[in-house]
């Protein structure tokens, strides 16, 4: 009993060391932040992330919740979404909100397209304060070389697990210039990208829907990337801005 003990603690030491010190990808361990939500199945298992915007709306990525299996993208039911808010530790039980209807922009088909945002209403409004979306005019935020924050519950790195803590990373936006060097199909009307270019720093598998900040309101959405953190491969943003007046 007393070796199978220990040789348990030795085996979760092993993985404790060997958990990445940095994630989302070059992240760092988020403070508490109420309105970052999880999305899970009905079993608890992540599939996305999103932000609270009222106490029963939830702004995320149309491509969460599409059925992606189905040709032309059928809709995921809402009875099949979870959604986890004021929780940073998922393995921990808790409470889980249910999804009363699904908006998907209608235009969406694929992330590489565009118009990857979809708000969740809420069977019932959650106790969580929401965080404020950005204003319609707002270029400022969107400028070259603003720091902006992403958060979320995805994979560290690559090919790693996901965190079952919530994550956070600082990224500059890109001049829209750039990105559309580095990004084929980018649209400066309805997306914006950050990164380094040199990389190390991003969202990655998992982080998707969930929230980019910048001066504490909400201005993106983690839409797609090719693979994670890689150099001259910025992380592609839904720019929120442009939806305003839908959201
Ligand atoms: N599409 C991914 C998801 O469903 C997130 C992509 C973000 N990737 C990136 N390199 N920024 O979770």
């Amino acid at each position: 009993m007393r070796t199978t003990t220990s040789l348990v603690a030795a085996i979760a030491a092993v993985f404790a060391s060997a958990t990445p010190a940095h994630a989302i990808v070059g992240g760092t361990e988020a403070p508490a932040t109420p309105w970052a939500v999880a999305l899970t199945d009905a079993n608890g298992q992540l599939f996305c992330g999103g932000a609270l915007i009222a106490p029963d709306r939830v702004v995320t990525a149309a491509h969460c919740v599409t059925e992606r299996s189905a040709v032309g993208g059928r809709g995921r039911a809402p009875e099949s979404i979870r959604v986890v808010a004021g929780r940073s530790d998922l393995r921990v039980k808790g409470t889980s909100a249910k999804v009363a209807s699904v908006w998907r922009h209608p235009a969406f088909r694929d992330v590489t397209g565009g118009d990857d945002v979809a708000v969740l209403t809420l069977s019932e409004p959650l106790p969580q304060a929401p965080v404020p979306l950005v204003d319609a005019d707002d270029t400022a935020s969107y400028a070259e070389g603003t720091e902006a924050t992403v958060l979320g519950w995805g994979r560290t790195a690559e090919g790693a697990a996901p965190s079952p803590t919530l994550r956070q990373v600082s990224v500059p936006i890109e001049a829209d210039s750039d990105c559309a060097n580095e990004v084929q199909g980018f649209r400066a009307d309805g997306m914006v990208c950050a990164g380094y270019p040199q990389g190390g720093k991003d969202a990655c598998e998992g982080d998707s829907g969930g929230p980019m900040v910048v001066r504490g309101k909400l201005v993106g959405v983690v839409s797609y990337g090719k693979g994670c953190a890689r150099p001259g491969e910025p992380g592609v943003y839904t720019r929120l801005a442009a939806y305003r007046s839908r959201l």
